[in-house]
């Protein structure tokens, strides 16, 4: 199968392929090719140039030739930060907090994360695969092409296998491409209250070393958090994980500075997420690091929390990614447009630092830069062409709509 994309308006994002982030001011260089073209072939991206230099067709069998003109073609998103598989929903834990009662406060009458898992113990796998398929095919026709997924509404050995095992079959039905994080240290689960070390203990001794002898996660996420995780109980579970081959990532500074960032540094985090309470400090340690700083606008605005420094930080010299963080509890939206609306509406990011963010940088945070997140020769497949549009901001600018006209994936149109 082949494809030729002709006389697109602007091809977004090319390089290369040799940058695998994009850190402080490069962040608003958003390289791109006016009046363009885009060969396809399998599922590699086999070459682009500018219209001057239409490659000449000798063979046009099994070719698909598509005419862009008025069009953008874009990387698809990728979205490093998500809990998609889920039982039922929250929209009572929402109508509770319009009414005034915190999200905390929710928490602590074991609602929130607890009552996500009480309704996922008794949903079965394939009706999990089910509503997590629907889920990502919404996100697929939204440009979303790479996703990371979490465990996490299990909180036994059972439900987080159950989770795990769920991501596992969806990376065997979906053309997009996943990688599964394990997140048992999500929420002290209630047969553990007032006993963390026990389930601590639980996660180190059986949780990990059966996930890692079926090979169910390639990262361990930890909620370092007031009322969760410590900092110290942080880096000892991701430790352990290390020890299993699991890299990590860190839910950190959400609610408090609550020194994730500080764990995810020390333990070679690939990324460190949320960071709505980061400092100085952890944008100091973030800066000497390798770890992507990654911000969760969805979950932000939903729970109506501080904002992260983000032009501090990325005046710093970071480099900053921008993921969904799809969730029932804290942004049932998978939507990335919107998450580059918000980036650039509350955050005030450009739109080419927001489109960095949700492209190459949040590949990085998946370990997947060298092969998604821009088009180059020789990386993957996935892209998406938008309906007409004046350029390539008025995606973030027309902020409730969705004008990805035509997803292709692995080099197969959608
Ligand atoms: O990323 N912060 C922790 N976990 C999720 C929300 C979990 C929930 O409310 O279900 C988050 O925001
Ligand atoms: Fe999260």
């Amino acid at each position: 199968m082949r494809i030729l994309i002709k006389n697109i308006k602007t091809l977004v994002q090319v390089d290369d392929g040799s940058r695998l982030k994009v850190s402080g001011s490069q962040m608003k260089v958003l390289p791109c090719l006016h009046d363009a073209w885009l060969a396809i072939e399998e599922d590699i991206i086999i070459d682009y140039g500018p219209m001057s230099e239409f490659p000449g067709i000798s063979d046009w069998n099994n070719l698909t030739v598509i005419d862009a003109a008025g069009k953008c073609v874009f990387p698809s998103w990728c979205d490093s930060h998500t809990h998609i598989v889920y039982a039922g929903s929250r929209e009572s834990e929402f109508s509770d907090r319009i009414n005034g009662i915190s999200y905390e406060q929710i928490a602590e009458n074991g609602g929130g994360i607890l009552n996500s898992a009480l309704l996922l113990k008794t949903t079965s796998e394939e009706e999990l695969v089910q509503s997590s398929m629907f889920r990502l095919k919404e996100m697929m026709f939204q440009g979303t092409g790479a996703v990371e997924i979490k465990s996490g509404y299990g909180l036994t050995l059972e439900s987080e296998l159950k989770i795990l095992r769920v991501i596992k079959k969806l990376k065997e039905l979906s053309p997009l491409t996943i990688k599964a994080t394990f997140l048992g240290a999500h929420a002290i689960p209630s047969a553990y209250k007032g006993n963390k070390n026990k389930y601590i203990d639980l996660i180190i001794e059986e949780m990990l070393p059966a996930i890692a002898g079926e090979k169910l996660a390639e990262y361990c996420d930890v909620f370092c958090e007031k009322n969760y995780f410590t900092r110290e109980e942080t880096i000892k579970i991701l430790e352990a994980a290390q020890k299993h081959g699991l890299k990590s990532k860190v839910h950190a500074e959400q609610m408090s500075n609550s020194g994730g960032v500080e764990a995810g540094v020390l333990c070679h985090a690939i990324s460190v997420d949320h960071l709505e309470y980061i400092g100085i400090k952890e944008i100091e340690l973030l800066r000497k690091s390798d770890t992507m700083a990654t911000i969760l606008p969805g979950a932000q605005f939903f729970l109506q929390l501080p904002q992260a420094p983000v032009r501090k930080m990325i005046d710093s010299g970071l480099a900053l990614a921008v993921a969904s963080d799809y969730n029932p509890g804290s942004c049932p939206s998978g939507n990335m447009n919107l998450m580059l609306a918000l980036s650039c509406i509350l955050y005030k990011m450009k739109p080419e630092e927001a489109i960095n963010a949700a492209t190459l940088n949040t590949a990085y945070a998946m370990d997947i830069s060298s092969s998604h997140g821009s088009i180059a020769i020789g990386k993957k497949a996935n892209v998406f062409i938008t309906k007409e549009i004046p350029s390539y901001s008025f995606l973030p600018y027309s902020f409730g709509s969705n004008l990805v006209e035509t997803v292709i994936l692995n080099g197969i149109i959608q």
